[in-house]
């Protein structure tokens, strides 16, 4: 599957799956995940979800949370990925704004920047819960997928797109080596496969199995017996708009985008935090034919409620504006 728009263009108009927006809660050097604890964190992320967000997340994080940015109201988990800086010639950075990703089925719904979340159960069209069953993720359950400190390019699943008006162009290993009219659009696919037993691992990574081999949103291939248990297929879509510095990138020049670490585009990189309330995830993946929004048993919120949903500062340091060097660097 090169593009999503391609793909669709040949399958029949039915969809499966979750898929909603979740506005913006907080950018700021937090890692509950990776540095639990440590405040502040190495680097700056991107954060949307549920208000128990902080340096520290045992348990059962729906059990703290009493508001989420989620359209998907019994939704407490939080997801976050680096955020992104432009570097200006000059040498400052400034931090590139995010907007609400406008799905090519259904629009973002009032989302204030945030980041789409897609649970799949097979692929974007079916469901395939004849073959197997999907079960959810348990609470105090996490994983990250990529790296901050991979160079060069990075793995298969984790993306980059040169919008062009609504125009998402093929799927990149790199950033766009060329100014984008609509921005960047970035995708992070996490694995589906669970050990059954841990809710971590030492690399937060090694719970899970990663069967993805090629780009978009295919099936999740057999799971391996040290892997066996079948997860929802988590994916997050991010728009970053980096429009204002179009003007400010000589020609030529190579991509002046780096993420929060100073990271180059192979060490993209996504957090999961596991956060619904009860089996509210476990019911809507076992719900056949679940249509994107909601699954029948899935209580919506509008977004401006969802809006509303904020928590403090805890790291206080200036992410924004022009910055002679990224926080933490
Ligand atoms: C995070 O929240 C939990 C639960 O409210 C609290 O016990 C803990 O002290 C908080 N941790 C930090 C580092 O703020
Ligand atoms: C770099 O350029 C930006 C945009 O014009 C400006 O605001 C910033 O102060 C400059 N930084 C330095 C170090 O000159």
């Amino acid at each position: 599957m090169k593009t999503l728009s391609a793909a669709l263009a040949l399958v029949a108009p039915v969809q499966a799956g979750l898929r909603f927006p979740c506005s913006t809660l907080t950018v700021q050097r937090l890692d509950p995940v990776v540095e639990p604890g440590k405040i502040p964190s190495a680097h700056v992320h991107h954060i949307v979800g549920g208000n128990a967000f902080n340096a520290t997340m045992e348990g059962d994080v729906a059990e703290r949370a009493t508001c989420t940015t989620c359209q998907m109201s019994e939704d407490f988990s939080n997801y976050w990925t680096a955020q992104l800086y432009f570097k200006h010639p000059n040498g400052s950075y400034h931090r590139v704004p995010v907007v609400p990703v406008q799905p090519l089925l259904g629009g973002s719904e009032g989302a204030r920047a945030g980041l789409t979340v897609y649970y799949t159960q097979h692929d974007l069209f079916r469901d395939d819960l004849g073959q197997q069953k999907i079960t959810s993720f348990k609470p105090g359950f996490r994983m990250t997928v990529g790296s901050p400190t991979v160079e060069g390019k990075p793995q298969v699943g984790l993306r980059y797109q040169c919008l062009q008006g609504q125009f998402r162009g093929p799927e990149l290993d790199d950033f766009p080596s060329q100014p984008c009219s609509g921005g960047i659009f970035t995708t992070h696919h996490f694995p589906a496969c669970w050990d059954g037993k841990n809710l971590d691992s030492p690399d937060h990574q090694s719970h899970m199995y990663n069967t993805i081999r090629s780009d978009g949103f295919v099936p999740a291939g057999p799971c391996p017996s040290s892997h066996p248990v079948r997860m929802p297929q988590v994916t997050y879509e991010t728009v970053w708009d980096t429009t204002k510095f179009n003007a400010m990138w000589p020609a030529g020049a190579p991509n002046p985008f780096v993420w929060s670490f100073e990271g180059t585009a192979g060490g993209t990189h996504a957090d999961y935090m596991f956060g619904w309330k009860g089996d509210a995830l476990q019911r809507a993946m076992d719900q056949p034919e679940c249509f994107y929004d909601g699954c029948g048993s899935i209580t919506k919120q509008d977004m401006a409620v969802a809006n509303q949903c904020t928590i403090e500062e805890t790291v206080k340091e200036d992410v924004e504006g022009w910055l002679d060097k990224l926080p933490g660097r």
